[in-house]
């Protein structure tokens, strides 16, 4: 039988009627899968068929600041401007809400702040759930471990279990039907000297969710079957890559993961294209620049957007070779007080 989302919920949350305090505000940092996550074995609960492994971006984010409020409906703020409840941004977040209202007249007031482009294949839902659920957890005073916030967030979005932890993290795909062994951990590697550099294609709503996208796949996908030994194996190979810090590993594996996943949306029917030409252009760049020496390689998820992955040493050539970069260093953390400013 189907377990549902607020059956987990209730199982993880007994009881937690109270705020503690009037508002909470939580910040989580967005994430890029190095070895992705596509594909569903529970739809309701957003539990994967695979494993999948990502990295943290530092101050690139979202902030959730809630409170109770008084009126009728959820109040929802993005970047200061009011959300309409015919927005799909609304219509997710108030969905993740009733999860955790205390009755279903308790209304909240959310303001998120996001500094990366929504919708825009660059984990914004992810930050975006995963502060909510850490906000909520002080407001209400829950004190949960962070496995716990991590499969609370997963509810709201799979890769959003990821965006609790900062640096690596894994998002173990569990076997439980209930999903109480899917959830995230931080692996306990540094790479200080890491950079991602984003190259941000275009910055609007992408026409298809990664979720209708990923369900169509796996749906009519006939090499979807040979997706689950592809990502274990770049499992394995990246966290070699860790191990022993070898960067052309980490970026090769990331690399061929990224592109094994949009030839598995290529065979979908209908098709799914997310590059656009810029796109291949700049895959072109990078291939060009690597096969002069230069130890650079990309990653690209549910949208036109490509995030580079270099070495520090590398930084100045690479922003030579790409001007609108910008470059997240992972391993340099930010603290909330620098992103949440809520006007
Ligand atoms: C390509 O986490 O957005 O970014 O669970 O349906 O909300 P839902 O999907 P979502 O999918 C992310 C897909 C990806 C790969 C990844 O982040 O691992």
């Amino acid at each position: 039988m189907q377990v549902t989302r607020q059956q987990i919920v209730r199982q993880i949350i007994k009881d937690s009627a109270i705020p503690q305090q009037d508002s909470a505000s939580s910040y989580a940092a967005s994430n890029i899968a190095l070895c992705k996550y596509w594909g569903k074995r529970d739809i309701e609960l957003n539990l994967p068929v695979t494993s999948s492994l990502s990295i943290s971006m530092s101050h690139l984010g979202a902030c959730s600041k809630i409170s109770l409020c008084d009126s009728a409906e959820d109040q929802i703020f993005l970047n200061s401007a009011s959300m309409g409840h015919n927005t799909m941004f609304y219509q997710r977040l108030v969905e993740f809400l009733d999860l955790f209202r205390p009755t279903m007249d308790t209304k909240f007031t959310i303001y998120t702040k996001t500094n990366i482009p929504v919708g825009a294949g660059l984990a914004s839902s992810a930050c975006g759930f995963a502060a909510t659920i850490k906000a909520l957890d002080a407001l209400f005073g829950w004190d949960l471990e962070p496995s716990e916030l991590s499969i609370l967030a997963r509810l709201g979005s799979g890769s959003a279990c990821r965006s609790i932890y900062d640096g690596f993290v894994l998002w173990d795909a569990g076997t439980a039907a209930n999903g109480m062994d899917s959830f995230a951990t931080q692996l306990d590697y540094d790479w200080p000297e890491l950079r991602v550099g984003i190259l941000l294609v275009d910055g609007r709503q992408k026409s298809m969710t990664s979720r209708d996208a990923m369900q169509s796949t796996v749906e009519t996908c006939r090499f979807y079957k040979t997706w689950p030994e592809l990502v274990n194996t770049a499992i394995a190979h990246t966290m070699r890559a860790l191990q022993h810090k070898d960067f052309w590993l980490l970026g090769a594996t990331a690399e061929a993961n990224a592109l094994a996943m949009h030839a598995l949306m290529l065979a979908t029917t209908p098709p799914i294209i997310y590059s656009q030409a810029a796109t291949l252009d700049y895959m072109q760049q990078v291939w060009r620049a690597r096969s002069e020496g230069l130890g650079v390689f990309f990653t690209q998820d549910a949208g036109p957007n490509l995030k580079l992955l270099f070495l520090a040493s590398d930084e100045a050539r690479v922003r030579e070779l790409f001007n609108e970069i910008e470059i997240v260093a992972p391993f340099v953390l930010v603290t909330e007080n620098m992103v949440c400013v809520y006007e």
